[in-house]
């Protein structure tokens, strides 16, 4: 009987010296922790994936093959669904708390309509808005086209993208994404964007933040950033939430 109430004491003084938000951790912070990572097999989602594992989340990895995920396999779940696959998204999307989503890949033509960002965006809203799924957080990885380059315009409303771009589906696709999550109604949304390309290497996790401002180098030189420190960021940001509705880039 002594020894259990010594273990008691002891137990009681512990608890006590926590901190608060160790002893009674709140209930969004212990929920967030289940992160759903679209693009997981590509250049950007995999660094998110290796960043979101320094960070200890609980990750279900996508790709439309899961065996292309097979070097992960034994770190984090892998599993098989398509973005466009509105059911199955729902499913897993009601199984985590936060997605994050860096798909791409080659336009299949000159319309940015038929591009994979905005059908995603329409997807994702649809789930989303759906009513089972409220509270769930989404990071969707951008482009530097819709951050304001000068005169309070992106590079598209300057006209800087011909028609004629073998990318121009791609970058319009990624405009038509954003104004897509801007009409949306209940999407606790954030959209990444990479300011000007990947162009550094490593993890410094030393980042400048700036909205839809693109961020700009001493000299002006629109800045950049490496795959790892984006990732970072993103990651950064999904703990952070400054960024709720809202585009934001970072750079080194
Ligand atoms: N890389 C850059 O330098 C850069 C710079 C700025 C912005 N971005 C933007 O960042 C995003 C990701 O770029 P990235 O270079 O990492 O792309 P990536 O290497 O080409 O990878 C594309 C990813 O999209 C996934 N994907 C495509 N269609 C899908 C679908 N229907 N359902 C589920 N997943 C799908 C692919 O997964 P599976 O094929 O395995 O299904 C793949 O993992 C793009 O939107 C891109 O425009 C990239």
């Amino acid at each position: 009987m002594k020894r259990l109430t010594l273990a008691i004491i002891i137990v009681s003084l512990f608890a006590s010296c926590l901190p608060l938000e160790y002893s009674t951790p709140p209930a969004r912070e212990a929920l967030a922790n289940r992160l759903l990572i679209f693009g997981a097999s590509g250049r950007i989602g995999g660094h998110i994936v290796d960043e979101a594992l320094i960070r200890g989340y609980r990750i279900t990895a996508v790709s439309r093959d899961a065996p292309r995920l097979k070097d992960l396999a034994d770190r984090v779940e892998v599993t098989t669904a398509d973005i466009l696959d509105r059911k199955r998204l729902a499913e897993l999307v009601s199984q985590h708390d936060a997605i994050i989503v860096a798909v791409g890949g080659k336009p299949v033509d000159s319309n940015p309509e038929n591009y994979i960002v905005p059908r995603a965006a329409g997807s994702l809203i649809d789930v989303l808005e759906s009513g089972n799924s409220a509270s769930v957080r989404l990071l969707f990885v951008g482009n530097v086209y819709t951050l304001i380059f000068e005169d309070n315009k992106t590079l598209l409303e300057l006209g800087r993208v011909a028609e004629s771009h073998p990318n121009y589906a791609m970058f319009h696709g990624h405009q038509l994404a954003l104004d897509m999550f801007r009409r949306s109604r209940d999407v606790d949304w954030t959209v990444a964007s990479p300011p000007n390309g990947l162009r550094l290497n490593g993890r410094t996790g030393d980042v400048r933040w700036g909205g839809e401002q693109l961020l700009r180098d001493e000299d002006g030189t629109p800045s950049t950033i490496s795959p790892e420190d984006f990732a970072f960021a993103v990651l950064e940001e999904l703990q952070r939430g400054n960024y709720i509705r809202r585009q934001f880039n970072a750079a080194r």
